[in-house]
């Protein structure tokens, strides 16, 4: 008897004696972002368009084979990420990216029966680990006509079942941030709630709770690495919290979940604030070039606090996104994203990167035959 080969779609009679997965699974979109073919000017995706600090660099050239073939040990690097940032040990836990953090956290806290809070438009993320825990227990609250996050509608959906909140600030994609007299707000609103504070843009933005989350019992703060400090491709991000939150996460992760690499260059990208400082200001300034450029195109936009600008180009976003990549410049089209049609996203780099989006932007603007309006 020949085994079955799966190429053709099955017989139905097949198909369900193979295993299925859960519900939540076959009921969940499937997130494919863009990441094919990003050999150019990478304007789509909030990286770090430049380099993660030159002592980084050095650092990945004294990698041994012993190191490589050894298991990685996250518990020292703990150690330096937590005093760094003026908390304890056991107040923070490096996770593979803020993707995994957000999974660690769904998997720890959310039971089935649960609802989880979180604010539209925002990073997708969120949606796929809360539905994998909570199936049919995600709420979203929308952003008011401007985006901007709207507190009094987000206290009022607090219910006695929302067990997780996850609040951006700065958010992506619009840019716009929640004051942390707010966010505070929140977690004095709903002490049954874990409230997760997601710091991933923080550096552009420079507000935080970080020093709140050691002591508000119900409150956690997550950083990338993968944005300010340039380390997208070796996955690593933190939680920091009260160290009974974290005690908890500490125990569903592997504890193997970052690696090697990562943690042998983290306490040199941390160490060199200098370049972080540069980095961030190259940003800073690229980001008011940026929305000071869209202003003399006529091209709307939302004020942005991170290292990104979302504009409303309307019904001609895909042309152009189109006429952008043929100039070599990634721009990410956010049309899908709830009350975000016609909406693109370009992400802030360097100063020269800057000039080349900007000046591609106005090329493009014309060969699309945009108008304001
Ligand atoms: C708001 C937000 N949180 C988290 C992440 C994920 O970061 P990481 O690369 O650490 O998984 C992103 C990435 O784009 C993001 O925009």
């Amino acid at each position: 008897m020949s085994l079955l080969t799966v190429r053709d779609p099955l017989p139905v009679q097949i198909e369900t004696i193979l295993p299925q997965p859960r519900a939540a699974v076959l009921a969940m979109p499937a997130y494919h972002p863009p990441l094919a073919g990003r050999d150019a000017l990478r304007l789509d995706f909030n990286e770090n368009t430049f380099s993660p600090s030159p002592t980084v660099l050095e650092k990945l050239h004294t990698i041994t084979p012993a190191a490589l073939t050894t298991y990685p040990e996250r518990g020292p690097v703990e150690v330096i990420v937590a005093r760094h940032h003026g908390l304890e040990a056991d107040q923070v836990i490096l996770t593979n990216g803020v993707d995994e953090a957000i999974h660690l956290i769904c998997v720890a806290f959310l039971d089935a029966s649960d609802e989880a809070l979180i604010f539209t438009p925002g990073f997708f993320m969120y949606d796929v680990s809360i539905e994998m825990m909570a199936p049919g227990g995600l709420r979203k609250v929308q952003a008011n006509s401007t985006l901007a996050f709207d507190l009094p509608r987000f206290l009022a959906a607090i219910t006695p079942r929302t067990k997780l909140i996850i609040v951006a600030s700065p958010n992506n994609p619009t840019g716009a941030t929640v004051p942390r007299a707010d966010l505070l707000a929140i977690a004095a609103a709903a002490p049954h709630s874990v409230v997760m504070v997601d710091e991933a843009y923080f550096h552009f933005h420079g507000e935080t709770v970080l020093p709140d989350a050691g002591h508000v019992p119900n409150l956690i703060v997550t950083r990338t690495f993968s944005k300010a400090y340039g380390l997208a491709n070796l996955r690593v991000g933190m939680i920091a919290g009260p160290s009974r939150l974290i005690g908890f996460l500490r125990k569903v992760s592997s504890p193997y979940n970052v690696n090697g690499i990562a943690l042998a260059v983290l306490p040199n990208a941390l160490a060199d604030q200098q370049y972080l400082a540069w980095y961030v200001d190259e940003v800073r300034v690229g980001r008011q070039r940026i929305m000071a450029g869209l202003d003399a195109l006529g091209v709307p936009y939302f004020p942005s606090e991170a290292n990104f600008v979302l504009m409303n180009i309307g019904p001609l976003h895909q042309e152009l996104v189109a006429a952008m990549r043929r100039r070599g410049v990634l721009l990410r089209d956010r049309s899908t994203d709830p009350e975000c049609d016609g909406f693109v996203r370009m992400t802030v780099g360097v100063a020269e990167q800057v000039t080349q989006g900007l000046a591609a932007l106005a090329e493009s603007l014309g060969e699309i035959g945009w108008t304001h309006g």
